[in-house]
């Protein structure tokens, strides 16, 4: 039976999630209904794509029978109050990144979710391309050795975008793509909590993160050095360093297309479609949603490959750099 997916606003990457859950086997995935604060924007958005519900109103969807899991694509900042809506009326959750505001926030949301016995997971797409399971798989067969130092990069001029900059809207780099960054140190290190957050950086005009570089230090002589900035342009690399051998990630580091292990290169394709999409590589969003449905069939309450426990680290980690950075 196919998972019957409830998209949470008619957004940009609720867009290209849609889109991509239409490049999977209809038997396996359906967007069955979409919600808006808006019925005319809802409708649009479920003409467009061949939704056949649409609500003017998110407790729609919550009160929907006909959903397995509720896809929350809104901003940040009401994700907390969304994802808990939605979890007290029994719904399964996979919620965009970052999964709230603040620590206090996601540690409330993943005690709900337990509290209420389902399935909830940060919707971090990146962990589930090809390209990073093969890297988990190098890593599993300790083909680099030990890793000593990893390095990851996110940056774009992202100032026009009003939802990346203002601060009522949950701007700010650090939780829109510096979370890129961290996570892909964490799944390097494995999840393990580091034993020091160290973090230099800028604040826009409005008190927002506008650029940071965070180094993560791990026992036993490790580290991370990550930065994100939402004023220009990086390379969008990523590289893991091991005492055997060095692992790059090409740009996009956080939807990458090719893999170079010690300087031998592969590359690797992503599902096509002919629809409109608002980000790059975003029909890679596919690999995510069937995670989540083997998840789902499997009667699991969390991903084993992105954590309840992970969302919460990432979520510490990134709060010390806020505060690091005097926000
Ligand atoms: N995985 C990825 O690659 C990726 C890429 C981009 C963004 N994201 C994440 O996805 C989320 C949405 O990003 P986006 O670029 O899609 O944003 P967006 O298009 O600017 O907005 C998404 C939706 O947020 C909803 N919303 C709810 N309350 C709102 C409020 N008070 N003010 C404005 N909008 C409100 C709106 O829903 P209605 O339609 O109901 O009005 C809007 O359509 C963010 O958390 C972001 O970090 C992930």
């Amino acid at each position: 039976m196919a998972t019957r997916w409830g998209i949470c606003s008619a957004g940009r990457i609720s867009n290209d999630f849609v889109v991509a859950l239409q490049t999977l086997p209809a038997q396996d995935h359906q967007a069955t209904a979409v919600a808006a604060r808006d019925l005319k924007r809802a409708t649009e958005f479920a003409q467009s794509l061949n939704i056949p519900k649409a609500f003017g109103t998110y407790e729609e969807l919550a009160k929907d029978p006909d959903i397995d899991i509720i896809y929350v694509g809104a901003i940040h900042p009401v994700h907390r109050d969304l994802v808990l809506m939605f979890i007290k009326h029994g719904k399964n959750v996979l919620c965009e990144k970052p999964m709230a505001m603040n620590l206090a926030e996601v540690k409330e949301l993943i005690s709900a979710a337990k509290e209420h016995n389902v399935f909830l997971m940060e919707a971090f797409w990146s962990r589930f391309f090809p390209v990073y399971e093969k890297i988990r798989s190098l890593l599993q067969q300790n083909a680099i050795g030990e890793v000593k130092i990893v390095r990851a990069e996110f940056g774009a001029n992202l100032l026009s975008v009003p939802r990346v900059v203002e601060q009522e809207l949950g701007g700010g780099a650090v939780l829109d793509i510096g979370c890129y960054t961290i996570q892909f140190a964490s799944m390097v290190f494995n999840g393990e909590k580091p034993e020091s957050v160290t973090a230099k950086g800028f604040l826009h005009d409005n008190g927002v993160a506008e650029a940071a570089t965070v180094i993560l230090q791990y026992p036993g002589n490790r580290q991370a050095i990550l930065t994100c900035t939402m004023a220009t342009e990086l390379p969008n690399q990523a590289v893991i360093s091991g005492t055997k051998g060095i692992i790059q990630i090409p740009s996009y580091m956080w939807s990458p297309t090719s893999l170079i292990v010690n300087g031998k290169e592969t590359k690797y394709t992503l599902p096509p479609t002919t629809k409109h999409l608002c980000f790059n590589n975003s029909t890679g969003l596919s690999y995510e949603a069937e995670h989540v449905r083997q998840c789902l069939l499997k009667g699991l309450k969390e991903s084993p490959i992105m954590s309840l426990a992970e969302s919460e680290l990432l979520a510490s980690i990134m709060q010390e750099v806020h505060i690091q950075l005097g926000i």
